[in-house]
């Protein structure tokens, strides 16, 4: 039989123990950053020769690095998009890092690619798509965003349309969509603002007609289902209509706010993203899963098959079965199974907790808006719509508000980050996860009194 030295199993245990402890933390420590000379310092060379021991690496990850590192699932880190994963996503990462799942193909990963298909299926079914809607999960929105874009020109292209590109979107879309039209070497167009801060039809129409007077081939338009800076979901349902006039792919950015979908009550807010053509949603953000994975689902995947494959001789025998291979359907080819620990926690859990725990956020964000426009130094810029709740301390400065925030982090009660609209600093909640506390939020307002 095969056996183990006790080194190894040493190094289980401690990995193992060290991997529970930090779950058992109730709340995590939020920790903070340090500068690159105090860590240098501190950590010393570690890629020697003879390596450092895995006890003594685990040493100074535990005392110096994770220290250092902020929990992004603490229940007062509020800042950007945080992270909130369930014990069962948390624990199922594990797995599939012990596994050595290949992801890519279906004659290597198989029976992973079959679970994670049935969280895509899950997803498209939730969103309203029809039978034979499909994707893959890709490392974040961002590469999400991207894979859309490209599987949405190469739908251009079969349609007999030409260069120069156009993407149509809004002042109030995400940052990776300027980054794709970059990589992709095409012109995005940006529609003029809209008062309600929503993505119409009317502003869509302009945007395309500017794109066409300056020559320019737009291909898709992209809405967003919950934005990064307020959480607004644009008017999924007049663009969808726009795209079908224009003969354009429409794309859903919900890789923050779609999660919401899930939410019974809030449904409606989504109605038109099932005529999208592609969309995107993070589970690292809002579906309580860990770093790193987007849900790319496309309506019609057979596209994004035309624009993704990769061809080689050393890659026939994954074409030759027609089986359904993940890495065609994104800017990908070698992937972990990164679907799995949302397949797992959704399995066994069930689908109920999630819509009652994205409800809860929704009902959070409320609650806590309600309290910042009673209090007469604070300002809130627009009633939440989702879980995001933007808010201005009256007389602030930039400098006053990263202060408060550093002395906030200092006390190691809450991470929220200044951010700024149209020019004027303010700060914001995203909520995201299910420990956050009234109370503690009511505690951080306290503090800019
Ligand atoms: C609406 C939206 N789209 C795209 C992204 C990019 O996602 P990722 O950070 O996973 O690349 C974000 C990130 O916050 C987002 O909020």
């Amino acid at each position: 039989m095969h056996r183990i030295n006790t080194q190894t199993l040493a190094l289980r245990k401690a990995v193992l123990d060290y991997s529970v402890t930090r779950m058992d933390y109730d709340p995590v420590p939020l920790d903070r950053p340090e500068p690159n000379e105090k860590l240098a310092e501190l950590v010393g060379e570690t890629m020697t020769d003879a390596g450092i021991g895995w006890d003594k690496a685990l040493d100074l990850f535990r005392d110096v690095l994770a220290p250092a590192t902020i929990s992004a699932d603490h229940p007062n880190f509020l800042s950007f998009i945080p992270a909130a994963p369930t014990e069962a996503a948390s624990l199922f990462d594990l797995v599939v890092s012990a596994s050595s799942i290949y992801g890519g193909s279906w004659k290597e990963g198989a029976g992973a690619i079959f679970a994670e298909n049935q969280v895509l299926e899950f997803l498209a079914r939730e969103c309203g798509l029809a039978e034979g809607a499909g994707g893959v999960f890709v490392q974040g929105g961002t590469l999400g965003n991207l894979s859309a874009l490209v599987t949405a020109r190469q739908w251009a292209k079969a349609q007999g349309k030409l260069a120069p590109w156009a993407i149509i979107c809004s002042a109030e879309a995400h940052s990776s969509l300027a980054a794709a039209a970059r990589v992709m070497d095409v012109e995005i167009i940006i529609a003029e603002p809209v008062a309600s801060g929503k993505f119409n039809a009317a502003a869509a129409d302009n945007a395309i007609a500017k794109a066409r007077d300056a020559g320019l081939t737009p291909f898709a338009l992209v809405g967003t289902a919950g934005t990064t800076n307020f959480g607004i979901v644009d008017r999924l349902d007049e663009l969808a209509a726009t795209a079908r006039k224009e003969a354009l792919w429409f794309h859903v950015d919900g890789a923050y706010g779609l999660a919401g979908v899930l939410s019974t009550e809030h449904k409606g807010l989504y109605r038109g993203i099932e005529k999208c053509d592609s969309f995107i949603v993070d589970p690292h953000k809002w579906l309580f899963a860990p770093f790193d994975a987007c849900a790319l689902v496309y309506r019609k995947p057979e596209y994004a098959k035309q624009a993704h494959t990769q061809q080689a001789d050393y890659l026939d025998a994954v074409h030759a079965t027609g089986d359904w291979n993940p890495s065609d359907y994104a800017f990908n080819l070698t992937r972990r199974a990164r679907g799995l620990p949302l397949w797992f926690s959704l399995a066994t859990y069930g689908v109920e907790i999630y819509r009652q725990a994205v409800s809860r956020s929704i009902y959070l964000a409320r609650q806590i808006a309600d309290v910042i426009e009673e209090r007469d130094y604070l300002e809130l810029l627009r009633p939440p719509e989702l879980s995001v709740v933007v808010f201005e301390r009256k007389g602030w400065d930039a400098a006053q508000y990263e202060q408060w925030s550093e002395a906030l982090l200092d006390s190691q009660f809450a991470f929220v980050v200044p951010s700024s609209h149209q020019g004027r600093p303010n700060t914001r909640f995203a909520i995201v996860n299910p420990r956050t506390e009234f109370s503690d939020l009511v505690k951080i307002l306290d503090s800019m009194a």
